[in-house]
């Protein structure tokens, strides 16, 4: 039964418990990200006199998972849970329901943790994990989805904030995904194999693939972006417009473009010229959010000067920019014949996970992080602006030392001799990039001492606050959030 106090406050608890899980698994996911780039120019740091578990090839799938599912998804999941609350006036549905989506994701990131180093995997990027972590991943995912929706239907607001349909997008979005790519017949507790073969096993994942990008990684983000963009600036969304405008392009044109992963493959050619030709629209619905959410700061551009956490949700729609023009280029069959299978991918990829969603992430911890502690700011603000620009550092070195890496690879690789004999061998190449992942690993220390910075901040602000349910106000249709 309800409480009196139940239906007076918002649940805080359980966006607390996500908010402070965000900042744990950044730290987990990024130090593993240095681990294995690391490995790549000192290789016995995998261990092998101890056993496999520390290998790249397992270690890899663990940094990828940590931090999009782990440090991502609890980042997504607290913040779409304040959104929905502070702009529907309404306390979180579903009785226990959020405290088992809590429970539930950290279950399925410690069974992560634990079974991709003991090499347990189904052997598709995003979604390595096995068949009974699915079924837990897929119960959870629809008590969120229960939770949400739910909350949208019990609100006191007529109207449902845009933020709010970039939340439920990605929901309903990432439920599909989920379960069609991992549909598998088990062959013993943690063995399974696809329901697809061959070319169309392939087009599923990428399907899967390129939407988790879509979905995960920014549909989700820019219904962060949506609310806090215009909260920490103190002013309206630039054009509710224009955000409705693109939530339909962004969600129409996505899911149709993962065939661009599968260039020059045994996929039919006009499956990937279709995926070439619909990422290149998708330059317009993506350029369409950058702008809208940058515009929000008109008449406040000051704030910039003083606001560190205003500055890192503005440069996160800089990066976001960067790789959304990026990536349509990197989806014609030319450039991609270049950029493929080289680092020129994983700057490509880390410009929008670190600059992008790392920044939109931290932004938005760092607002809600003294209203769950009944606090009026951080603890340090400076500590804040050291993490800006420590952060911003280790974004550029990764995603310049990884450019200059890929295109120098591309090129020797594919450079002839008069007779058609390769130039170059492939250690060759090797070596020339030696220098670079040097680079790129001072860039994700640096990156990483920056959310170590955050995990000080966030503690220091927690014990000098206490934990704090805000009162739901009293309904008036004109008040939002
Ligand atoms: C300290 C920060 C980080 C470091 C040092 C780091 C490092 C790395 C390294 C070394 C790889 C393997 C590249 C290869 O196979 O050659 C990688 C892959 C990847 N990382 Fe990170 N990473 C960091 C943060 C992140 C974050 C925050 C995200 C997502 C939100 C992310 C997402 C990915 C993805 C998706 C891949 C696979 C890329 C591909 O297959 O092309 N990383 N990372
Ligand atoms: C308009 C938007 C975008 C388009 C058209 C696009 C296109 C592409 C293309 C063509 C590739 C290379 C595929 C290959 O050669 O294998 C790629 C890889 C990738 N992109 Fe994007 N990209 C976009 C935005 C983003 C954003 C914003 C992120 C991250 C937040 C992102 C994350 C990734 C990842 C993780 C991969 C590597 C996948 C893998 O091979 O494991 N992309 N993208």
């Amino acid at each position: 039964m309800e409480t009196l106090m139940d239906t007076q406050t918002y649940n805080y608890k359980v966006v607390r418990q996500f908010a402070i899980m965000t900042v744990v698994w950044g730290i987990v996911g990024m130090l593993v990200g240095v681990i294995v780039a690391a490995q790549l120019f000192a290789p016995s740091l995998d261990l092998s006199d101890v056993g496999p578990w520390f290998h790249f090839g397992r270690l890899r799938p663990l940094h990828t998972n940590a931090v999009i599912f782990a440090f991502g998804g609890c980042g997504l999941m607290g913040t779409s849970y304040y959104v929905v609350q502070r702009t529907c006036n309404a306390r979180l549905f579903g009785g226990w329901l959020p405290a088992f989506t809590f429970w539930g994701w950290q279950a399925v990131i410690v069974a992560a943790i634990v079974s991709l180093p003991l090499g347990y995997t189904q052997a598709k990027e995003y979604a390595e994990l096995e068949w009974p972590i699915d079924i837990l991943i897929a119960l959870v995912w629809i008590a969120y989805a229960i939770v949400f929706f739910g909350t949208i239907a019990k609100r006191k607001i007529k109207h449902i904030y845009v933020a709010n349909w970039f939340y439920g997008g990605f929901i309903l979005a990432v439920a599909l995904l989920h379960i069609v790519n991992n549909l598998s017949i088990p062959a013993g507790f943690m063995k399974s194999y696809p329901v697809y073969a061959g070319a169309i096993d392939a087009m599923v994942q990428w399907w899967y693939g390129h939407n988790a990008v879509g979905f995960f990684l920014t549909a989700g983000f820019l219904g962060m972006m949506y609310y806090f963009v215009p909260k920490q600036a103190g002013r309206p969304v630039y054009s509710y417009r224009l955000s409705v405008v693109h939530f339909w392009a962004l969600i129409f044109t996505y899911m149709w473009a993962g065939s661009h992963h599968l260039h020059y493959t045994a996929l039919p050619d006009w499956t990937q010229s279709l995926g070439m030709v619909l990422s290149l629209i998708l330059f317009a619905p993506s350029w369409g959010g950058m702008i809208n959410g940058i515009m929000t700061l008109s008449g406040a551009w000051d704030k910039l000067r003083t606001d560190p956490i205003l500055k890192f949700l503005i440069v996160s729609l800089s990066f976001y920019g960067m790789s959304t023009f990026e990536g349509p280029m990197m989806s014609i069959k030319s450039v991609n014949a270049l950029s493929h299978y080289t680092d020129w991918t994983v700057a490509h990829v880390h410009a929008g996970a670190l600059g992008w969603v790392g920044f939109v992430t931290i932004g938005s911890v760092y607002y809600m992080i003294p209203r769950l502690f009944g606090k009026n700011e951080m603890y340090s603000t400076k500590l804040v602006e050291a993490h800006f620009w420590i952060a911003t550092i280790g974004v550029v070195l990764y995603i310049a030392s990884m450019w200059i890496a890929g295109v120098l690879q591309g090129l020797m690789w594919g450079s002839l001799n008069a007779d058609g004999t390769l130039t170059y061998s492939f250690v060759e190449s090797v070596k020339r990039t030696m220098p670079f992942y040097m680079i790129r690993f001072t860039g994700g220390l640096l990156y990483l001492s920056g959310m170590c910075i955050m995990a000080y901040n966030v503690y220091r602000t927690a014990i000098s606050g206490k934990a704090v349910d805000a009162e739901i106000p009293a309904v008036s249709q004109t008040q939002h959030h």
